[in-house]
């Protein structure tokens, strides 16, 4: 951990934001809850950091007053919805997911309309809106072990995420309706220069998150969330990596296993958009003031968060 230091807006002093977050957490009796593509900061000033699956359990059990969560919109969405009398802080309100915005919720009711029988079956990164309009929710962790609990005579219809929907119907064999969204992050990569990377370093073991599209997907030896990738190199006898998500997991990556390479998937161009640009609006100064200033906070109208609760408990019915 490195200690950043900053000029306090109110008292002109310097404050070491991570003692600062630290007593601001004792203050609130808060949790912070990270993902893993945060900055590597915040990730260190965490409590707790996971996946999507792992983020929303520990939002249902945890007993904080305040949850400051560092993630995007939905997660923070979700812990709200999970723990509608705790105040959910996200640092930066902008910080939304272009998977999300794929679909928007005037324009699934109507796809929806269309499958009256199907089953919905939502990735849990998307608004509350379609969360609510979901029978169950899943996460890139559990949605194979979701959708293998579904009747084989039940039709489904996946959405947002048109990838990983693709990976889910490979893996069970069942034909979904799939809504056609993406993630702009994890359809950057370039299975050309994924190609040349891998001929480069031909001992490296190529791993990949589901959103990835089928072309980088199919030059992966293991597909799986960021908690499950985070476990392969740690027990893989591989001692380099091209890794295929975003490359903030990589922080973790390294301090599990200092002596293995990890080697970031290549974007098509020459630029640092395997970031999650809304990932990263998030900063350990966001972090810090948005404790100090308890905003801004996540809030939702009683009637959708009631809706999108139901399939949210169910994905957490059905993961344990
Ligand atoms: P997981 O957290 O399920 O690995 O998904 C990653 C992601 O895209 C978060 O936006
Ligand atoms: Fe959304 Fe993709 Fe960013 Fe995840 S990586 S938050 S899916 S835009």
């Amino acid at each position: 951990m490195f200690t950043t230091v900053f000029p306090s807006s109110q008292a002109n002093l310097p404050i070491d934001l991570f003692a600062a977050i630290a007593q601001l957490k004792q203050e609130l009796n808060a949790v912070v809850l990270a993902h893993y593509y945060q900055d590597p900061d915040i990730q260190d000033v965490a409590d707790y950091l996971g996946d999507s699956l792992g983020l929303s359990q520990q939002a249902a059990q945890t007993n904080a007053d305040v949850i400051v969560f560092a993630g995007v919109h939905f997660m923070a969405e979700t812990a709200k919805i999970l723990n509608p009398d705790k105040l959910v802080l996200l640092p930066d309100l902008a910080a939304g997911c272009s998977l999300a915005d794929s679909c928007p919720p005037a324009a699934f009711a109507d796809f929806k309309r269309q499958y009256p029988d199907h089953l919905v079956i939502s990735y849990i990164n998307c608004s509350a809106e379609i969360k609510a309009m979901s029978d169950i929710i899943c996460t890139s962790a559990n949605a194979v072990k979701i959708v293998n609990q579904i009747p084989a005579d039940q039709p489904i219809i996946f959405a947002p995420d048109r990838n990983l929907g693709r990976y889910v119907i490979q893996q069970t064999g069942r034909d979904m309706v799939l809504w056609q969204g993406s993630c702009m992050v994890h359809e950057t990569f370039s299975e050309k220069k994924m190609v040349q990377l891998k001929m480069r370093y031909p001992e490296a073991e190529t791993i990949a998150h589901p959103e990835c599209e089928t072309a980088v997907l199919r030059h992966a030896s293991y597909i799986g969330s960021t908690t499950a990738l985070l476990k392969y190199v740690q027990q893989s006898q591989s001692q380099s990596f091209i890794v295929a998500t975003e490359p903030g997991i990589i922080h973790q990556m390294q301090k599990a296993v200092p002596n293995k390479q990890f080697i970031p998937a290549p974007p098509v161009n020459n630029c640092a958009c395997n970031e999650c640009p809304h990932m990263r609006l998030n900063t350990l100064e966001k972090l810090y003031l948005c404790m100090k200033h308890r905003t801004p906070e996540i809030t939702l109208p009683e009637a959708t968060r009631l809706a999108a609760l139901q399939p949210i408990q169910r994905m957490l019915e059905m993961s344990v």
